[in-house]
């Protein structure tokens, strides 16, 4: 397998064709931006991390029956991944207040919500990846009704699997964003990454944030937030 052409660079990853069709190569990036990237910056071995958080992660979701891209991690930034097409939606999952809801609802962050609150928001970098609902989301395309409704059961499932998992570390999953593509089947499976950049993860004692708000909010300790989270997964993975 050889590494081709970059296909495409967002702002913490790069995509790299191979000489399969539908195969792509995923290279994590050590640049974080935040607040749509008016906010820029780089965390000492987050590519590291993020690949080897994602990787233990995609791996755990897959044995549990969840249809991801992931299929082996390749070295310390790069991951070989099933090429999809990105459906140009954020799946955003809440358990907890925080973040732009609890902004945007005028609540303080923390309190524990007694449904799942699920939010999609438009691909959009020039729109600021706007909120938006689901007749929105059929309108432009995006997705159709049942789509969305597989889009959102897939959420949910994940939802379960992650919060368990996390709670076995300690951690409280407040809540996370995934992106969904159609492979070549036309199939809908989890794509991108679940790492500190794309979850809010709390310690349950000390309510420590061992996330991306660490950088967003300049709260320091940064990447000992993205190892912690790392070394906490392989033990309770066995890894
Ligand atoms: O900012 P907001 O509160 O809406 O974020 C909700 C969750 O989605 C957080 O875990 C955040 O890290 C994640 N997120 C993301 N990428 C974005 C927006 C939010 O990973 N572009």
């Amino acid at each position: 397998m050889t590494k081709g052409a970059m296909l495409y660079e967002g702002k913490a990853k790069q995509v790299f064709e191979t000489d399969h069709p539908n195969e792509v190569i995923v290279r994590f990036k050590d640049d974080a931006t935040a607040f749509n990237a008016q906010k820029k910056g780089s965390v000492d071995l987050k590519g590291e991390m993020n690949n080897a958080i994602t990787t233990l992660i995609f791996d755990y979701l897959n044995h549990k029956g969840i249809p991801t891209h992931f299929i082996k991690k390749l070295d310390e930034r790069e991951q070989l991944v099933k090429k999809v097409h990105i459906i140009p939606l954020e799946m955003v999952v809440r358990n907890y207040s925080a973040g732009s809801m609890a902004q945007r609802l005028g609540v303080e962050e923390g309190i524990k919500s007694p449904v799942t609150i699920f939010d999609i928001c438009y691909k959009r970098d020039d729109l600021g990846d706007p909120l938006i609902n689901d007749h929105h989301a059929v309108f432009l395309g995006a997705a159709t009704y049942d789509e969305l409704d597989e889009m959102y059961e897939l959420s949910s499932d994940i939802n379960d699997i992650l919060i368990e998992l996390f709670d076995q570390m300690n951690i409280i999953l407040v809540d996370f964003k995934i992106e969904l593509g159609k492979d070549s089947h036309g199939k809908i499976i989890l794509a991108d990454e679940i790492s500190p950049d794309t979850c809010r993860l709390w310690d349950k004692d000390t309510m420590k944030k061992l996330d991306k708000d660490r950088f967003r909010r300049d709260l320091g300790e940064v990447t000992e937030a993205y190892v912690e989270i790392y070394e906490r997964l392989k033990k309770v993975l066995n890894k």
